[in-house]
């Protein structure tokens, strides 16, 4: 299927259901190994995880790196999780241990990829609304990112209902399947992603008239193995200028714009 026509089809989904499947490179089996290097790596002791702990810069941002939610941190469930993007590998080129290195090693692929196709889908739109690409990449510069998610055995372990914060969200896999967009079960089919819109989305790409898409997880109450309740994993890509987001509108559910 030619970009054109791929374009086409993503549009009509996203416009009539919040959500699209894309084609994606990478494997079912890689993602799983993928996760399951990031599972081992969670075993490893609390103080190496931190190092690699990178606290944003600027407001607006993300924290990257490792970081873990604690059930009582106002809206949180009890999670893991960690946002890699290729700043990481410099914060740990140092770092001689076989579970961050290989983990680091699946995440830079998964992230690669999603890149790639991330740009794939800016170049069909910028065909558009010239610009839209130098949005989110300048320079080599972008602020996009990978989150591996993942939440321990026991209650709370699937998603409330909420907005992303960037412009494109790119659902790359989960566990088992869970994902509802716009109250549609999005299942993840081999070698193909969901895209969905974030809150940004009309504010940096107007011209496609994508509305951000509301959605949760829910869970079949199977733990993934012991210890391990729900993974997921997860491509966000923010424009270069995001700006700061609260909490009230990611979580404030507002009927769909009819354009
Ligand atoms: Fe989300």
């Amino acid at each position: 299927m030619g970009l054109e026509e791929k374009f086409w089809r993503v549009n009509a989904d996203i416009k009539e259901r919040g959500f699209a499947q894309v084609q994606y490179d990478v494997s079912r089996a890689d993602l799983v190994h993928a996760a399951e290097a990031f599972i081992h790596f969670l075993g490893a002791h609390e103080s190496l995880k931190r190092t690699l702990s990178l606290p944003r810069a600027v407001e607006g941002d993300v924290d990257l790196g490792y970081i873990r939610r604690t059930k009582d941190e106002n809206r949180y469930e009890p999670k893991e999780f960690f946002h890699y993007a290729p700043v990481i590998d410099t914060l740990a080129k140092d770092i001689d241990d076989f579970r961050v290195r290989n983990f680091l090693k699946h995440a830079r692929f998964v992230y690669t990829h999603a890149q790639g196709l991330l740009e794939e889908l800016l170049d069909c739109v910028s065909a558009r609304q010239p610009g839209l690409k130098e949005k989110f990449i300048q320079d080599g510069e972008s602020k996009s990112y990978l989150r591996f998610l993942c939440y321990p055995e026991g209650e709370g372990m699937a998603a409330k209902g909420h907005y992303d914060k960037g412009a494109f969200t790119l659902a790359l896999a989960e566990s088992s399947p869970g994902l509802h967009i716009e109250d549609t079960p999005a299942n993840n089919c081999e070698n193909c992603a969901i895209i969905m819109p974030g809150i940004t989305s009309t504010e940096v790409a107007p011209g496609l008239r994508w509305d951000k898409s509301w959605h949760y997880a829910v869970y079949d109450g199977k733990p993934y193995r012991q210890g391990v309740g729900r993974w997921a994993i997860v491509f966000f890509s923010n424009d270069l200028n995001q700006r700061l987001i609260p909490p009230e509108e990611t979580h404030t559910r507002v009927p769909r714009k009819d354009f």
